[in-house]
């Protein structure tokens, strides 16, 4: 029967108006495709068996998807910025590492650390000074992240602040070198540089690279015009290196191909700058945004708190430099298209990492004022008018006079019970009364589903919270039992921000793809409930393949290139394809009952959610088949007229079948999404959906 209505609804289709009157035409296709989709599944499951139809009720566009549905997190963990996304080369440019002030250098001659140099929130800088021989050397050289990174062809701005403390004139000899090469000369490309005044000035020049090489290093001689060793005395400091072709061309800019991966993914949402990092492992190492803007050079060192969290893997050379800073994130989130969203300190730091009573983990209440002020400053700094607000006239100053247009604004990141509620309680009101327009977000702490959470959403229902904040790094098996997790949320109160969220799986060490898979079905969950769930954030965002504390991450990459990874293409599809209202959409596998998911939990299946995007006016189903098996499917397009339907749908899959594949540089593309085009039958449209695959389905109406 089902076979004779699709052999029906194709001849209608072929026979077109010339001998049939249109009202008539539609009325019986319409009729066909009903007796097809709604009334014989279950005849037609039942003779062909493991079909799951999906059938989308394309008529009635639900709530709406927000534009910020799927985004991205930003965190300053395995070397995320310095030595990931900012694309400064030169580790310790400012001589400010402590205990070690040459950490990242390696001196040699006579070289000794001052600090009263001209930026006193960074006063540490170099003296060099000639060793009374022509032949005995003094110097600078200086290991970058991991090595340094350099493309043929390809300009380097080097710049640094210097002065000849006697005055007169001296030489620096700045070069290119490999140290690992059997050639004759070390160096590769080279550059002089005169320093001619005794006053503190900024000298830069260009290297262009000949070689592509993964781990040079910078080395400095002081030097004579005759290449003899320096007989007179330099000062240098803030020594930077940086590629000139940055992302959108900024001198203190991104990593090209680092930052076209995030413009890539078309995120809604950017969330900044952590995590962890925003407590600190003491109160006085959070990070504090007000050291991060301004002038670079005098932008203060702070320690990176994931320099200390894992000692089996651990980076005595971790800080933050904050040359990436909250003017950089705010532009960076502008150049993406996403919606700025940064989360400050609520006056709590790490309570994972603080239970001693003499560790300085908390402010008091009374000392609040702080916070609060960083909050409204915050706003200012982002929104304010440069004419009336200083914080604003910063943001002008540094090249950016229209606001950046913050909506958002998450305090506290990953805290929870009383001593998180209570502090909260004092700066949300005072941030509402100044700022009553912007959406305040609060965290239900780090776990999904525990005491501390149940009391995080109470207690941010009653401080009415907009968004409460959740985080679930779980294993496959959490994924299968969750699949339903917003289906029974209240729907009163605070809307959902998935912050923090990845499927981890066996023993949590790789990005394998067969756990990207889950995280695809999951989304499903997140996409039927976007009326409560408006915001979702992968994590963590960034890795370098030698500086990770914590995997699987979204993106990686070594000094030379990006592997995107099958997470990565997940999140991406998701949106690019996000839709603009839910379409009611019901499963039903071999004849069983149509449900939002019929999997039983904990079971692999077919899971699929479906969008209408009314500005492109189509449809987008995604489907995903965890299972190990091939799945027959059959998505119906119920409720369009005859002529909406289209004649074929653009289909993208991601196939996951090799379970531990990874995309990793030099090997980025082992799992990618394939495009192909699949021809419908009416209303209808059948395939056969290979074993761990996520295919989303673009249908265009006329
Ligand atoms: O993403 C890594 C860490 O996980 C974040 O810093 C923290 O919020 C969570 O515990």
């Amino acid at each position: 029967m089902r076979l004779f209505c699709c052999y029906l609804i194709e001849k209608l289709y072929l026979c077109g108006t010339k001998h049939i009157k249109a009202p008539f035409l539609i009325r019986m296709k319409k009729l066909l495709r009903t007796l097809l989709c709604a009334a014989f599944p279950l005849a037609a499951v039942s003779v062909q068996a493991q079909e799951t139809v999906i059938n989308v009720n394309a008529k009635k566009a639900g709530a709406a998807i927000q534009p910020t549905m799927y985004g991205i997190f930003f965190e300053d963990i395995n070397f995320a910025a310095d030595g990931g996304l900012y694309a400064e080369l030169l580790k310790n440019r400012s001589f400010e590492f402590s205990p070690d002030h040459l950490m990242g250098w390696k001196a040699f001659g006579k070289v000794e650390i001052k600090n009263d140099g001209p930026f006193d929130k960074n006063p540490h800088y170099a003296r060099l000074s000639s060793m009374g021989h022509r032949d005995l050397w003094t110097g600078l050289q200086n290991e970058g992240f991991f090595g340094i990174g350099l493309h043929k062809d390809a300009e380097y701005r080097f710049s640094l602040y210097a002065r000849v403390p006697e005055g007169g004139q001296q030489m620096l000899r700045v070069q290119f070198v490999d140290q690992n090469t059997m050639a004759e000369h070390q160096e590769f490309a080279g550059v002089d540089v005169k320093v001619d005044s005794r006053e503190w000035k900024k000298y830069t020049v260009t290297l262009k690279s000949p070689r592509t090489i993964e781990k040079a290093n910078l080395r400095i001689f002081l030097c004579e015009p005759n290449g003899r060793s320096g007989r007179g005395t330099v000062d240098v400091e803030h020594v930077s290196l940086f590629p000139v072709d940055t992302y959108k061309g900024h001198e203190n800019g991104m990593r090209k191909d680092v930052a076209q991966a995030l413009e890539d993914l078309h995120p809604g949402v950017f969330r900044f700058p952590g995590g962890c990092i925003v407590e600190g492992t003491t109160l006085d190492l959070r990070y504090k945004w007000k050291n991060t803007v301004g002038p670079v050079e005098n932008r203060p060192l702070n320690k990176n708190r994931w320099e200390n969290t894992f000692t089996y893997r651990y980076f005595p050379d971790y800080f933050q430099s904050y040359g990436l800073g909250f003017f950089e994130y705010f532009q960076l989130a502008e150049e993406i298209g996403a919606e700025p969203l940064p989360v400050l300190s609520v006056g709590l730091s790490c309570q994972f990492q603080n239970d001693r009573e003499d560790q300085h983990a908390a402010c008091t209440k009374e000392g609040l004022q702080e916070f609060i002020d960083d909050c409204i400053d915050l706003i200012d700094f982002a929104n304010g008018d440069p004419a009336k607000n200083k914080w604003a006239k910063l943001r002008a100053d540094m090249g950016h006079p229209a606001p950046f247009n913050l909506k958002f604004l998450a305090i506290g990141n990953e805290q929870w019970e009383q001593p998180y509620f209570d502090r909260l309680a004092i700066i949300a009101p005072e941030v509402r009364k100044v700022h009553p327009e912007i959406k305040l977000i609060g965290t239900s702490g780090p776990n999904a589903e525990d005491d501390h959470f149940r009391n995080g959403w109470k207690a941010m229902r009653e401080l009415k919270a907009d968004l409460v904040d959740e985080h679930y790094y779980r294993d496959v098996k959490w994924f299968k039992n969750s699949m339903n997790r917003y289906d029974g949320y209240d729907r009163k109160g605070p809307k959902v921000f998935a912050g923090e969220w990845a499927c981890h799986d066996r023993g949590k060490k790789y990005n394998h793809a067969g756990a990207s898979i889950y995280e695809a079905a999951f989304m499903t969950n997140l996409e039927r409930n976007a009326d409560i769930v408006h915001m979702a954030t992968y994590a963590p965002l960034f890795s370098h393949v030698e500086g990770w504390q914590w995997r699987p991450d979204l993106i990686w990459y070594d000094n030379l290139s990006t592997a995107r990874t099958a997470s990565y293409y997940v999140q991406q599809l998701y949106m690019l394809n996000r839709g603009t209202n839910v379409l009611p959409t019901t499963l039903s596998i071999d004849g069983g009952k149509p449900a939002a998911n019929p999997v039983p939990e904990g079971e692999d299946g077919v899971f699929a959610s479906s969008v209408l995007d009314k500005q492109k006016n189509e449809i987008i189903v995604k489907v995903i088949n965890t299972t190990e098996k091939v799945q027959d499917i059959n998505i119906c397009l119920n409720g369009l007229k005859a002529k909406a339907l289209p004649v074929s749908a653009e289909v993208t899959t991601l196939n996951c079948a090799d379970y531990d594949a990874e995309n990793m540089p030099g090997k980025p593309e082992v799992v990618t999404p394939r495009t192909t085009i699949a021809v419908m039958s009416g209303a209808s449209l059948k395939a056969a959906l290979p074993a761990k695959t996520f295919a989303l389905y673009k249908l265009k109406l006329n």
